[in-house]
C-alpha cells in the first residue's frame, strides 16, 4: 500500500505545546467551508477551528445553540478536505456532550470518523469533567473552552466580559488547572480580563489561546468572517478588522447589477 506523501508538515497537538515552550505564539482562525479553509490553510495559520459560530455566521441564528452535530460534521468535512497543514479543531455542538459521557464520546467519535477532523473543542470545566476524560481515554485530543462560553448564553444572559469578580476568577483558575490535569492539549479563553488570562497562561504548560483575553496568552483566535469584515454588525473591542469585505463585496455586486442592466456585461470578449 502506498501512502501519498504530504508536501507540508502538519501542525499537531504536540507542535502547539512545543510552540508554547519555545515562546512562539499560536495563530488560530475559524473556517466552515472548503474555499475559506483553503485560503486560511495556505496562508499558514496554525489551527483552523470549525467553530459552532457557524450557527451565527453561516446559518444566521442568534446563538450557537441550534447547530446540530450533523451540520458540524458537514462543515468540518469540507474544511478537512482543504487543510494540508493546519490542525483542524471541531466544536462539539450544544446538546452533543452535556447529558452523559457515553453520548459525548459517541459525538466525538462521529466527528473524527465522519469529518476526519483532528480534535474536538468543548465548553466548560468541572461540570463536563467525566465527558472530557472519556473522550481523551479514546485517544481523541480535546481543546477546552472557558470564560465566555456562548453555548451557555441563556445562563449568562449577556455576552459581556466574564470572571471580573473574584469568585468566578477563582473558578476559572481551578477549571484551567483541571483541564490541563485531565490531558486537554490547549484551552481557549474567551472574553476575560487580560491580567487574569496572562496569570492563567503562565500557570499552565499547555497553550492558552485567547479571544478578547489580551496579549499575555500563548496565541490568538478570531472568527475569520469578522476579521475580514464580511460581517459588520458585530463590533467588540477585541476585534481587529484586517479588511472591509462587506463594503468591497457590496460594491462589486452593485457594479455587476449595473453592468448586467446596461448590457455592458458580457462584452465581445466574454462570450463564445
Ligand atoms: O465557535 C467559535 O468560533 C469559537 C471561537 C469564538 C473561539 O468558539
Amino acid at each position: 500500500m502506498s501512502v501519498a506523501k504530504n508536501e507540508y508538515r502538519r501542525v499537531t497537538v504536540k507542535s502547539l505545546i512545543d510552540m508554547k515552550s519555545n515562546n512562539e505564539k499560536i495563530s488560530m482562525l475559524t473556517a466552515y467551508d472548503y474555499t475559506m479553509a483553503k485560503i486560511v490553510d495556505s496562508a499558514g495559520v496554525d489551527v483552523i477551528l470549525v467553530g459552532d459560530s457557524a450557527s451565527n455566521v453561516m446559518a444566521g441564528h442568534e446563538t450557537t445553540v441550534p447547530i446540530t452535530l450533523d451540520q458540524m460534521i458537514y462543515h468540518a468535512s469540507s474544511v478537512v478536505r482543504a487543510a494540508n497543514r493546519s490542525l483542524v479543531v471541531v466544536d462539539l455542538p450544544f446538546g452533543s456532550y452535556q447529558s452523559d459521557p457515553k453520548e459525548a464520546l459517541r459525538s466525538a467519535i462521529r466527528i473524527l470518523k465522519e469529518s476526519r477532523g483532528h480534535s474536538v473543542k468543548m465548553e466548560g470545566g468541572k461540570e463536563i469533567k467525566e465527558s472530557i476524560k472519556r473522550i481523551l481515554n479514546a485517544g481523541i485530543p480535546v481543546m477546552g473552552h472557558l470564560g465566555l462560553t456562548p453555548q451557555s448564553i441563556y445562563k449568562f444572559g449577556t455576552y459581556t466580559v466574564r470572571a471580573k469578580e473574584e469568585e468566578e476568577a477563582d473558578k476559572l483558575r481551578h477549571d484551567s488547572k483541571l483541564l490541563e490535569k485531565l490531558g486537554c492539549f490547549a484551552i481557549v479563553l474567551e472574553k476575560v480580563p487580560a491580567k487574569l488570562a496572562k496569570e492563567i497562561a503562565e500557570s499552565l504548560t499547555i497553550p492558552v489561546i485567547g479571544i478578547g483575553a489580551g496579549a499575555g496568552v500563548d496565541g490568538q483566535v478570531l472568527v475569520t468572517h469578522d476579521m475580514i469584515g464580511m460581517t459588520h454588525e458585530f463590533n467588540p473591542r477585541f476585534l481587529r478588522r484586517y479588511l472591509n469585505l462587506y463594503d468591497d463585496m457590496s460594491n462589486a455586486f452593485k457594479s455587476y447589477i449595473k453592468d448586467v442592466k446596461s448590457v455592458d456585461f458580457p462584452n465581445d470578449k466574454e462570450q463564445y
